[in-house]
């Protein structure tokens, strides 16, 4: 089949690293017998910023024509004051995760060949889960308000919300997918002991749903305890399953362990392919270095083979999987290149390691 690819390159390094992602593709593609079409979007900050649209409803109608969305970042300048509130964040980002009902945010954090970590004495043997986030619930629902705002009296809250159903699907796909790598180890993190309420709803649903995996092992840790592991002893994390707020907070955790944002891959995903998944590197548009040829393109190209695989798999695809699986064991084969350099420093450019990973492939 043809993959039909809504591109949007967003701000920042985002279009550069995308671009050095599609010549991967190009390259890729014809050995793999692989045909795609795309389409770019301008949605991003600083379309906003030009025009005053972000992303409406008929937007949403246009990508949900889509098999995948490829986005490389979005986000102006920190401190502008046209875009406080989280206008590209909320507007953009979360938007197509909620519409898209992209329930499961997939985060691999996995040390590469080559690349250094923070932490002392760890190899890449030690370093390799992978973190379920759910994605459509949770603090991220916008539940809350503000009242008697900016006087002594301003008062506000924001809601956790779980609901069995999202909790449900999201902890069934962790399970799936740990059954599928060599460990069959799933980890829930949460915060049970003080967040009773959500937290029951989390554990029982875990404990209910493992009768149905009596070949995955599992653990319950603490989101704090699980924070200190991830820097002691990750090697005990193989598949983690994570509500939306701490899932955001411990993939950072986990991007910096693997050797920093320049490597973090994303993917949020409607697993059912009722909509298009997205897939985006974790890292921001670092306008600081935007057009430079600085910016590390590996998490943007692993993105895309993580876009491939996934896609594939929820498309039956063959084809797909296959350029996507070529494409991530290339990004393996470059990496160790960056032995003893630093991902953002190595002095290489975004043209370089994307030459160096259409070498590999
Ligand atoms: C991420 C980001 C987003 C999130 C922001 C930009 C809204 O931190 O993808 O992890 O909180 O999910
Ligand atoms: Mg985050």
């Amino acid at each position: 089949m043809t993959l039909r690819l809504a591109i949007l390159p967003g701000d920042g390094i985002g279009p550069e690293v995308v671009d050095a992602a599609l010549s991967i593709l190009d390259a890729a593609k014809a050995a793999d017998g692989l045909t795609y079409d795309s389409q770019r979007f301008p949605f991003s900050a600083a379309h906003f910023l030009e025009t005053g649209h972000v992303l409406d409803d008929a937007d949403l109608d246009t990508l949900r024509g889509f098999d995948a969305i490829f986005l490389g970042a979005v986000g102006g300048l920190p401190n502008d004051p046209r875009l406080a509130g989280g206008v590209i964040e909320k507007g953009i980002l979360l938007k197509l995760r909620f519409a898209l009902d992209q329930y499961i945010n997939l985060r691999p954090v996995q040390l590469y060949p080559g690349i250094e970590t923070p932490l002392k004495n760890k190899v890449p043997e030690d370093i390799d889960f992978v973190v379920v986030r759910e994605n459509t619930e949770d603090l991220y629902c916008g539940l809350g308000g503000v009242a008697r705002e900016k006087t002594p009296h301003e008062v506000s809250n924001q809601t956790m919300l779980a609901t069995r159903f999202g909790v449900e699907r999201c902890v069934r796909y962790a399970f799936e997918l740990a059954r599928t790598r060599p460990r069959k180890h799933l980890t829930l993190v949460h915060k049970t002991n003080v967040l009773t309420f959500v937290g029951q709803t989390w554990h029982r649903t875990f404990t209910e749903v493992a009768g149905d995996y009596s070949d995955v092992e599992t653990a319950y840790h603490h989101v704090d305890a699980c924070c200190m592991y991830m820097v002691n002893a990750p090697e005990v994390y193989d598949t983690v399953v994570v509500p939306n707020m701490f899932g955001d907070i411990i993939t950072d955790l986990g991007a910096a362990i693997a050797g920093g944002m320049g490597i973090a891959s994303s993917g949020n995903l409607n697993p059912d392919g009722a909509a298009p998944s997205m897939f985006e590197p974790v890292h921001g548009s670092a306008p600081d270095i935007a057009g430079q040829n600085k910016a590390n393109p590996i998490a943007t190209i692993d993105s895309l083979g993580l876009l491939l695989r996934e896609t594939g798999r929820i498309k039956h695809d063959e084809t797909a999987i296959k350029c996507g699986q070529r494409i991530g064991a290339a990004v393996k084969k470059v990496t160790p290149n960056f032995t003893g350099k630093s991902l953002d420093r190595s002095g290489y450019g975004t043209d370089d390691i994307a030459k160096m990973v259409i070498d590999a492939l």
